[in-house]
């Protein structure tokens, strides 16, 4: 008896054992931390990381850490302040993806952050609650900057979200995904190109995750540079897609697959009550997707070697372990009420074109892929919308290959992909579409309806691009203006005069406008040696400006004033 039961003991040991060698093939999946407002201050680095786990570190970039950046928590009708600090050796800056905010704060190309420079946007959050992200933006560099591991997500909510039943606990039954993949070398390091041969998720490879067994929500982001991911599990049970890019959808969306491209988000429901002790995969089933879907291709070689193509592959292994205290048990059948823009109201309809520019039919050399015949030009504005126009944009794609389309500025509502309404888990609010390759000679129509309802800005535009970083930084992007009505009677002289006190000044430093009514534009602190410290956008003046943090020293301040657009300078000492 005895016996037995060491031998049994010894059995569990060995069982134990094996498994605990099987789950260290895991990693344990990093959730990044949440930050709150109203002001958030991120730091972007070059740094490093222990991403593969023997062997070198791997050089990365982060924000306020080694790879990647906190969750940032907004909440719809707050006015959010965003200090962020470029400590790169290079320029970059940030956009905030899926934001409806002013162009001046967008973060796109435009809004060039030098090294050592801190810029300062702020807006009033009036998107939905749903799932956003940041990330760099600089043109021919997104690629770069993206593949090193800047940028984050953004969580907003609302009171629609606030009042449903939907698991809330962050990292515990609300879990953010980032997904991604890295091309790793023989020395851990990332190499920069479209399609990687591992697969991340927050930056860990090969992660796995403890799940309570009731209804839990992931935050799936396809942060990849090029790679679309036909997401289902592995034992192709159904799960609840509960928002599109930019909100809630009416109500849950039942699937086994579905397919997130690059740019876009979903948020998913899994019903694991029940499941205790089990475990299950979240895969991406690539081998189904086309040719001419970003991931779907089986290129073994060259440039484009596509390590994960056409194959099934695990995202992410979930272990279900015991319920929370009040946990979310069942899928709601309801969400939110959707008002969509009607398309009778459209004002407009522009035709936008996507084209392949080589015509070596098989060969896509660089710039393969543009937008309205024309590479990408920053100093070239595609349209000029008037404010408040509601528009429809109609893509007319004869690319061989898909394209996700993403624009700034707005969320839109799909009219129709190829004649057909939008999949029910698109018929929300978006703000990237996927636009098929042509079928055979018969180009792809892709059409969407936005409303341009505020910001107008002549100087600052808003993007719209290709959604895969390599085509972008190609030149697959194009930009408009959101024009107002031109001010008159202003007094050019009268609005940008000012004098700065006290000069020398301290730890704050006030203007004294000749015109009461003078509002900022732009202001920029520059140094002696002609380095920008500060990037401002429309700085609210009325308290002065905080410039304790600015070392003694004497500095010019750039000023642009808001009706004219004409720039001051005036100099400043820092005691
Ligand atoms: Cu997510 Cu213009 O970008
Ligand atoms: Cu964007
Ligand atoms: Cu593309």
């Amino acid at each position: 008896m005895k016996k037995s039961i060491q031998s049994l003991l010894a059995a569990l040991l060995l069982v134990f054992a094996c498994n605990t060698a099987f789950s260290q093939t895991y990693n344990n999946l990093w959730i990044p931390d949440t930050l709150a407002g109203p002001t958030f201050n991120l730091a972007i680095k070059d740094t490093f990381k222990q991403i593969v786990s023997t062997g070198q570190q791997t050089i990365t970039g982060g924000i306020n850490g080694n790879f990647w950046g906190p969750t940032l928590i907004f909440n719809k009708g707050d006015e959010v302040h965003l200090n962020v600090k470029n400590n790169l050796n290079d320029s970059t800056t940030i956009h905030w993806h899926g934001m409806h905010l002013p162009a001046v704060m967008d973060g796109g190309p435009h809004q060039v952050i030098p090294p050592g420079t801190t810029w300062q946007p702020y807006w009033t959050v009036t998107n939905n609650a749903a799932t956003y992200w940041y990330h760099p933006h600089l043109h021919e560099m997104t690629e770069e900057h993206i593949t090193k591991g800047i940028g984050g997500l953004i969580i907003v909510r609302d009171n629609i979200e606030s009042a449903l039943a939907l698991p809330r606990k962050y990292g515990v039954d609300d879990i953010p995904l980032a997904l991604t993949d890295r091309d790793i070398n023989n020395s851990n390091q990332f190499v920069t190109v479209p399609y990687g041969d591992s697969m991340l998720v927050n930056g860990t490879l090969r992660p796995q995750y403890n799940i309570p067994a009731q209804v839990v929500r992931f935050r799936v982001l396809n942060g990849a540079i090029e790679r679309s991911y036909n997401l289902g599990f592995s034992d192709n049970r159904t799960f609840y897609i509960i928002t599109s890019d930019g909100g809630l959808l009416n109500a849950p969306v039942g699937v086994t697959r579905y397919v997130l491209h690059a740019g876009e988000r979903v948020e998913i429901l899994v019903d694991c009550s029940g499941q205790q002790g089990t475990s299950v995969d979240l895969k991406a089933f690539n081998s189904t997707l086309s040719n001419f879907v970003a991931g779907g291709e089986s290129f073994v070689g060259g440039p484009f070697a596509n390590y994960l193509g056409h194959l099934d592959f695990r995202i992410l292994h979930l272990n279900i372990g015991a319920q929370t205290a009040n946990p979310i048990t069942a899928i709601p059948s309801a969400l939110t009420n959707n008002v969509l823009i009607n398309e009778a109201d459209a004002d407009i309809t522009r035709h936008l074109t996507i084209s392949d520019s080589t015509g070596v039919p098989g060969i896509l050399g660089p710039n393969a892929f543009i937008i309205n015949h024309h590479l990408f030009n920053i100093n070239y504005n595609d349209y000029h919308v008037p404010l408040n126009n509601t528009e429809i944009w109609e893509i007319t794609s004869n690319s061989i290959f898909g394209h996700p389309f993403h624009i700034h500025d707005v969320e839109f509502n799909i009219l129709t992909v190829n004649g057909a309404a939008p999949a029910a888990a698109q018929a929300g609010w978006k703000d990237v579409v996927f636009i098929p390759g042509r079928t055979g000679n018969t180009p792809s129509v892709v059409r969407f309806i936005a409303k341009f309802e505020d910001y107008a800005d002549s100087l600052h535009p808003f993007m719209f691009h290709c959604h895969i970083s390599l085509h972008e930084d190609e030149g697959m992007m194009g930009q408009f203006v959101v024009t107002g009505s031109t001010p008159t009677g202003v007094n050019e002289v009268q609005a940008k005069d000012f004098t700065l006190y006290p000069n020398p000044a301290n730890n704050r430093l006030y203007f004294n406008f000749a015109d009461a009514s003078t509002t900022a534009y732009y202001v920029k602190i520059i140094n002696a040696v002609g380095k920008t410290v500060y990037m401002l956008p429309r700085p609210q003046l009325q308290s002065g400006l905080d410039i304790s943090d600015l070392a003694p020293g004497m500095y010019m301040l750039q000023f642009t004033d808001e009706k004219t657009k004409v720039t001051t300078t005036k100099k400043f000492i820092k005691e």
